[in-house]
């Protein structure tokens, strides 16, 4: 496993992260209204035992699945048309700590934070600027929010390590909401004052 501390780009928890504009009350609204609860969080937790390996996995699996759509994969390409391989790294391996992250990590201030930050590097605030890259500036929020159906169904990582089928239909429950909970928050940067 990665030291969290050593990933370039990674600023979780970092004063260098604005504070996110959303409150811990907001948050818990919002976990409220997606169904998340207690019970959740600690699926999530045993998730992360199941899961803490197979994230590189994971991530490569959701990866084959932009480079093999024309329109989701030009978001990694430079200025000449090819993919930008270092950027692709780079924003992997934040990729695949988030994985760990997003099941582990408590729902504090920190974390509302990174959330913010997360959805701001796919829109023009803060796309390529981590990472120094020549890649177009913006990931569609409708991409975004319907690349969120693949990214939400994690059966195949969760079976295999000795978990029946309510176990493992428990953790996949709590990692969907997680994730929709999450894809709300990314959703802000992208909205009009008010909207969202
Ligand atoms: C629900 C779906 C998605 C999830 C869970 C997700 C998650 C993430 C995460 C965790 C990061 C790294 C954040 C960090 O810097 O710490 C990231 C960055 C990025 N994602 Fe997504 N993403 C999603 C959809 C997409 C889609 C559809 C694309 C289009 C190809 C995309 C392209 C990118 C790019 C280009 C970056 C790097 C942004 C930058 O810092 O320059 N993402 N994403």
């Amino acid at each position: 496993m990665s030291n969290s501390a050593t990933i370039p780009g990674y600023d979780y928890g970092s004063p260098r992260v604005p504070r996110s504009a959303v409150t811990l009350d907001d948050l818990r609204q919002l976990e409220q209204a997606a169904g998340f609860t207690e019970a959740d969080c600690q699926a999530l937790r045993r998730a992360a035992e199941v899961l803490s390996d197979r994230a590189e996995q994971m991530v490569d699996a959701w990866r084959a699945r932009i480079a093999a759509q024309p329109e989701l994969a030009r978001w990694f390409f430079d200025p000449q048309g090819r993919p930008d391989e270092e950027y692709k790294a780079a924003v992997k391996r934040r990729f695949v700590q988030w994985v760990r992250d997003a099941c582990t990590r408590p729902r504090d201030q920190a974390w509302l934070d990174y959330q913010e930050e997360i959805g701001r590097r796919h829109t023009p605030a803060g796309k390529n600027r981590t990472d120094g890259a020549n890649t177009p500036p913006l990931v569609s929020l409708r991409y975004l929010l319907a690349f969120a159906a693949v990214v939400s169904s994690i059966r195949p990582f969760l079976a295999g390590k000795g978990h029946g089928p309510e176990e493992v239909e428990a953790m996949q429950a709590a990692w969907g909401k997680a994730l929709l909970v999450q894809v709300a928050l990314w959703s802000r940067p992208y909205t009009q004052e008010g909207l969202w």
